[in-house]
This record gives C-alpha cells, structure tokens and sequence, in this order.
C-alpha cells in the first residue's frame, strides 16, 4: 500500500463544447508517495467525477497522449509525480495552441497534419533496390530526434505555432532529421516546403525546454536554417539582414560611426584603440542604433555613473554580437562577427562585460569562440540588483504603477535569470508587481528572437507581441517592463498597432530605475 501524504486541491479547467463554455472543477486529491499526475486524474474520475475527460494510454511516457498544461507549464500527465512539483494547489488545462474537443482532450489533427508536408520518409532515387545501411555516424548525429513521442507539448508551448503556417518545432526536428541522413537526397525538395514558414522561428527554446525527452528541436531548427543559407534560399528579409550586418556590422546597415549617437551629453568613456579596461559596457546594436532604445543605453550608462564603476564603452569597435545572425543559420557571419569582439576584446584586457542585451549575454557565455574567454559576463539587471542589494543605489522616488514583467527569452529561458529584474522593479516605491500568468521558463516569446524583430511579416493578429500585450492587458497594468531592447521594439509595436499608446507603456527595466533616481 502506498504512503499517503497530504491532500492536494487540483483545479481542472474544462470546456465543454455542448454549450461553448469553460469552468474549472475543483477536487481533493489523498496523494500518495510515487503519484503521478495521470494516478490523480483517473483517482477523480473513478472516485468523485465519472464525468472528467481527459487522454491517456501506456501510462509509460511512450504514446504522448496525455499531454496537459499543469500551473501553466506543458507536461506529460504519466511522467510527472505531484509531489515533484512541490506545489500545494494544481491547476490542469488542455494544451494550448491547440483546439480542445472536451475537458482535458486536445484535438492534436492540426498538429499531425504538418506531418503531411514534410515528407518524413527517405526520398532516394534508387531506393530499395541498391539500398545503403545506415551509416552510424549518422546515426549518431540523428537518434535523439528519433525519440520524439508526438505529444504536441513543443507545438503547444511554441509562440511561432500561433501562425498556422509555421510547420512546428517537432515537424521541423523531423524534417531535419532526415536531412542529415546520408542516404536522403531530399534535402532540396524539403527546404521547398520550410523556406517560406521557418523563419516564424523566433528561438525562444520553448521546445526544447518543455520536451519531455529532452529533444533539442530549438538546435535543428537553426541548423534546419544553415543548411536552407548554405543551399541560397533565402528570403529577402533575412538576406537584407545578413548583408546588412556584413558590410556594416550592425543589423540595421547604419554607418559605423552611428553607434554613438546614443551617448550625447553623458559622461561616458570612449575607449582608444588597445586602451586597457577592466569593466567593460557592451552596448548591443538594439540600444546603439534603434532611437526607441537609445534610452535603454542612457538609462544604463546614467546609473553605472552613479554606482561610480570604471567602465568604458567600444563605440566603432564594438561589433554585433552575431547571435540573431547564428539562429538565423548563418555561423559563417557570427564567427566573422565574433572574431573581431574577441580581438577586441583581448586588446583591451577586458575582464568583464556588462550587456544590455541578453542576447550578447548568451553568445558570450555560451557560444564559441566568446565562451573560451575568461571573461566575466553579466547582465545588466544583475549588476544592478546587486548594487541595489549593496546600498549603492539609494534615494528612489516613488513611481505610482501596476507593472507587470515579460521575461525575455535569452534571459530567462536560456540563462536562468528570472529573479533580478524583478527585484529591481520590487525595489521602485510605488510599483506593484503584478504576474502575468505565463511567466518566467513558461513566458510567452515577445517574437523578435532569431531575428524575426527584422524580418517580422507575420500580420498583426498572429505575431506572439500582440497576444502578448492583450495578456498583460488581462492584468490593467499601467507598464509592461522587460529587460531586452529586442523585447522593447517587438511590444512598442504591438501597442502601436493595436493603438493602445495612451493604456499602456513599453518601458525597460533601466528606463524605470533611472526615472526613479532623477
Ligand atoms: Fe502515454 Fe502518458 S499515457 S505518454
């Protein structure tokens, strides 16, 4: 016998499609050591509600069926325990992006359809006959993408997927898989079918994150895009950025000399070529160059004044970090890119690095050749929370607002930063934090990653900043606050299409510290 050890409220959200209405029942579950979600769901259904639906059939992590969003997170039902979640009230509801039948039932058709398209089957001219074995190299490089269950959580979890289009994180691994399979001579004939979706992309690693069996799906697709540049089908949009960033080294094609434009009348050091510097600020293209965030750049600079730290800034010298050119499958542009920050980088002596930007954040740490450097990377929010924490940020004015915070994604998602700039925000007199209900690792992407804040065509009732400006709407916040100029330009434009400028205001986390010390 089991050993019980408390009783847990589960909240199940279901819709019933007789009436087209939603309503949450609420049940007490005796949970026992080792239960696991499914256990709770079919203990209802056989003691207190014969009425609940929901999909299951192994029980074993094996069919993908019972796929569920559980406190706003996409998970297998069967593979979870409840007291792993360590959580005393659950909330159940069907997977999102995806249409409900009843209850927790999902109708995963749409989602199986993409399949349709993307030819998942060796395409060979010779095949069978002059059959090749598989090669074991291949193998190797293909077999985790063999593991996918079709469970949909990637689908539901993904913000691209809110664009029919978009064929899906799974659809798209699968595609990728058979193209890196030696035998296959369809690379062609797929890039065909993704060329004109794939780049709805927007990196966020919801898919990868999410994934039950720790697919890397986020990875295939940028690879999916290297091979579609390498193969020349590019469009555009994209091929107007990577130009762009080549002749110029910024993704706007502005002259080099722009890049300071931002520092006007501040007390900021501009470093001399091989000029030594210990704490260096690397501004980032978004706040250099796009004159919405140029206040993002002040912002930074005015309280890195005030917390006296001897920093110095690159102005021509400082190049794109290169990570919107990696995700869109050009590493033969970010290597470029990163070649020369490194050199810099070196010539400078430079031991650590703030960034606006949590894009430079994670190619520094986390991308070669930046990640070989024995630099220490911070972000911004985190330099700040600290001297807030140390007592050198003091004397905050008060700023009346409900506020709400959008994690960005290559702050939260992929580098674990969730808690400073919400302890900033919490140290501003006056604000009230309020949560959206998608937030930190389950945040919604603001669309602008893998450089989709360039060659965003999407119309407006389908880009992720839209749904993501009526969610924060759902709270009657005054401010939507983030900590990623990319963020900033993809929600101010949300909040201009849907001519909401006099509801609610875009503003970065440095923007509000500094109007709250001046
Ligand atoms: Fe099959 Fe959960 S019931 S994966």
């Amino acid at each position: 016998m089991a050993e019980f050890v408390k009783n847990i409220e589960i909240k199940v959200k279901r819709y019933n499609p007789e009436s087209g209405k939603v309503l949450i029942s609420t049940y007490t579950v005796p949970v026992y050591k080792g239960m696991t979600l499914l256990d709770a769901l079919l203990y209802i259904k056989d003691n207190v509600d014969a009425s609940l639906n929901f999909r299951y059939s192994c029980r074993m992590g094996i069919c993908g069926s019972c796929s569920v969003l559980v406190n706003g997170k996409p998970m297998l039902a069967c593979y979870t325990q409840i007291l792993h979640l360590n959580v005393d009230s659950i909330l159940i509801e069907p997977l999102p992006n995806i249409p409900t039948i009843k209850d927790l039932v999902a109708d995963v058709s749409s989602f199986f359809s993409k399949y349709r398209y993307i030819k998942p089957y060796l395409i060979r001219s010779t095949y069978p006959q002059n059959e090749i074995l598989q090669n074991p190299e291949d193998q190797q490089k293909y077999w985790s993408y063999t593991l996918c269950i079709k469970c949909a959580i990637c689908y539901a979890a993904c913000p691209a997927s809110i664009d029919e289009k978009f064929l899906g994180p799974t659809a798209l691994s699968t595609m990728y898989r058979f193209n890196i399979d030696s035998r296959d001579e369809g690379v062609k004939e797929r890039i065909k079918i993704s060329e004109d979706n794939i780049w709805l992309c927007t990196a966020c690693y919801s898919c990868t994150l999410h994934c039950p069996k720790e697919i890397n799906s986020s990875h295939s697709v940028t690879e999916l895009r290297r091979i579609i540049v390498e193969e020349g089908f590019v469009p555009k949009t994209v091929r107007d950025v990577l130009s762009n960033t080549f002749l110029t080294y910024n993704p706007w094609g502005m002259p080099s000399e722009r890049r300071t434009d931002w520092i006007k009348d501040l007390n900021v050091k501009l470093l001399k070529p091989n000029e030594q510097c210990e704490n260096l600020y690397f501004v980032c293209c978004g706040p250099a160059y796009d004159t919405r965030c140029h206040e993002i750049a002040r912002s930074t600079a005015y309280i890195l004044n005030l917390i006296r730290l001897n920093y110095g800034v690159l102005g021509v010298n400082e190049w794109c970090c290169g990570d919107h050119m990696l995700r869109l499958g050009e590493r033969g542009l970010f290597e470029f890119l990163a070649e020369h920050n490194v050199q810099v980088f070196r010539d400078h002596s430079v031991k650590n690095i703030i960034t606006n930007s949590p894009h430079c954040l994670n190619v520094f740490k986390n991308e070669q050749p930046y990640s070989s450097l024995t630099v220490n990377v911070k972000h911004y929010t985190q330099v700040f929370a600290e001297a807030l924490k140390n007592g050198l940020i003091k004397s905050l004015r008060e700023i009346n607002a409900r506020v709400t915070y959008h994690d960005p994604c290559f702050l939260g998602k992929r580098n674990n930063i969730f808690e400073e700039p919400r302890e900033i925000l919490q140290s501003i007199p006056g604000v009230k934090l309020v949560e959206m209900s998608r937030n930190r690792e389950n945040s919604f992407c603001c669309g602008g990653g893998g450089g989709r804040v360039w060659t965003e065509e999407a119309p407006y009732e389908r880009r992720p900043s839209v749904e993501r400006i009526k969610e924060a709407l759902g709270l009657n916040v005054d401010i939507i606050a983030t900590a990623c100029p990319f963020c900033v330009i993809m929600l101010t434009d949300a909040v201009k299409a849907l001519g909401l400028e006099d509801k609610i205001r875009v503003k970065d986390v440095s923007e509000l510290l500094k109007s709250s010390l001046t």
